[in-house]
């Protein structure tokens, strides 16, 4: 169940009930594609750092460890030891990242794995059955995600298959919801938004999955080359075709700024691997912009990341320390950044959900954004 709290414009302050808890929105979800947070971040960790929602990956964690292994031990949430919300994507996204190693066809898609080279077929009806397996909080449609140039044509064949393939997953998911030895029968699933940076595709697709009654719709297909300016542009047109009572996720997305602007078109759910990818190379983000950990000037420097931040990092060590760490190549380095970043992340949707409710984001926002621009000149 999904219960709007407070409207602010278009920004939303909602609450997403499952029976893995409560889930505040907007949120941020906290990237761990095959059932961990890179960086050594630990499930245990995550409570510190006031993680809602862990996202995992089903093509990942269908080539390794198998979902029927996870199935066996349990399911995802045990396995992993989380027993908050989990999403799946559905692995539509990351087969298509393979590039020459697939081929799409109406009944799904067949590639080899990334892992052993081995032939693997997925379609909707398989990345439910293995979603199921795993039996995750909220499962993913199985979806295509057309190349940022790809011809119109191409791009609405894609929509036209995709629509087909969500009809098929939703079947699918209720079916499996019903069986005896499922993990979570009240797993939820969320449709998918496609049509690359064609506007009247993009409307269209909405307006017709908008009818199929799922629990959230996602808008995927962007940030994958296209500019900032049209990403907020597709937003601004898509967004309103969505039912704004259900959940409305932004896949892949993004920086802060990204973030503050969607909330401001009404997506409230959001992932991204920026925090944690950035946190391992050492750059770190903070209310005056992203920092690099590893720059001389930190040498000597005495402070936390940022004064006044109550992760694990900031609360116990240095800049000075961590700069050494990660100089030294100690892993201890990337984690800190790692944990001192999601941490960041969570904390400005904890702002961002009570600025909504005190209806004063658009000042919230402009002043973020604007402290974010320090380091950035
Ligand atoms: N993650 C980021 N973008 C996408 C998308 O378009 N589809 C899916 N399934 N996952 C994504
Ligand atoms: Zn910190």
């Amino acid at each position: 169940m999904y219960q709007i709290i407070h409207r602010n414009g278009l920004a939303k302050r909602a609450r997403l009930i499952t029976v893995h808890g409560v889930i505040e929105t907007p949120v941020f979800m906290n990237v761990g594609t095959a059932a961990a947070i890179k960086g050594a971040v630990a499930t245990t960790d995550l409570k510190d750092i006031r993680t809602q929602v862990q996202l995992s990956n089903t093509y990942h964690l269908h080539v390794r460890p198998g979902d029927e292994v996870v199935k066996k031990l349990g399911g995802l949430h045990r396995f992993m030891n989380w027993d908050r919300p989990i999403l799946t994507d559905s692995g539509g996204f990351q087969v298509f990242s393979l590039g020459e190693l697939r081929k799409i066809k109406e009944e799904g898609v067949y590639f080899r794995s990334h892992v052993d080279g081995r032939k693997i077929f997925m379609g909707p009806e398989e990345s439910m059955q293995i979603q199921s397996n795993l039996g995750s909080t909220i499962a993913m449609a199985f979806d295509e995600c057309p190349s940022s140039v790809a011809s119109r044509e191409y791009v609405q064949n894609s929509v036209d298959r995709t629509t087909r393939w969500l009809k098929r997953c939703r079947t699918e998911m209720a079916r499996l919801n019903t069986v005896e030895d499922t993990i979570n029968p009240h797993q939820l699933l969320f449709g998918i938004n496609q049509g690359a940076i064609f506007p009247d595709i993009r409307i269209d697709h909405a307006k017709a999955i908008s009818e199929l009654e799922l629990d959230g719709y996602a808008v995927g297909g962007l940030a994958v080359g296209e500019s900032h300016a049209e990403m907020y542009h597709i937003l601004d047109e898509v967004v309103p075709h969505l039912p704004s009572e259900k959940p409305t996720y932004l896949m892949g997305v993004g920086t802060p700024a990204n973030i503050l602007e969607a909330v401001s078109r009404g997506v409230d759910f959001f992932d991204c691997v920026y925090p944690s990818r950035n946190g391992r190379h050492g750059h770190v983000y903070t209310n005056r912009g992203k920092l690099n950990m590893l720059n001389a000037k930190y040498e000597l420097d005495d402070a936390p990341i940022e004064e006044g931040c109550g992760c694990p990092a900031c609360t116990h060590y240095s800049r000075a320390y961590i700069r050494h760490l990660l100089k030294a190549k100690e892993m201890l380095g990337m984690r800190l950044c790692v944990l001192h970043n999601l941490y960041f992340y969570n904390t400005m949707m904890e702002e961002i959900r009570q600025a909504i409710e005190e209806e004063r984001y658009q000042e919230y926002k402009a002043a973020k954004l604007q402290g974010f621009q320090e380091n950035d000149k």
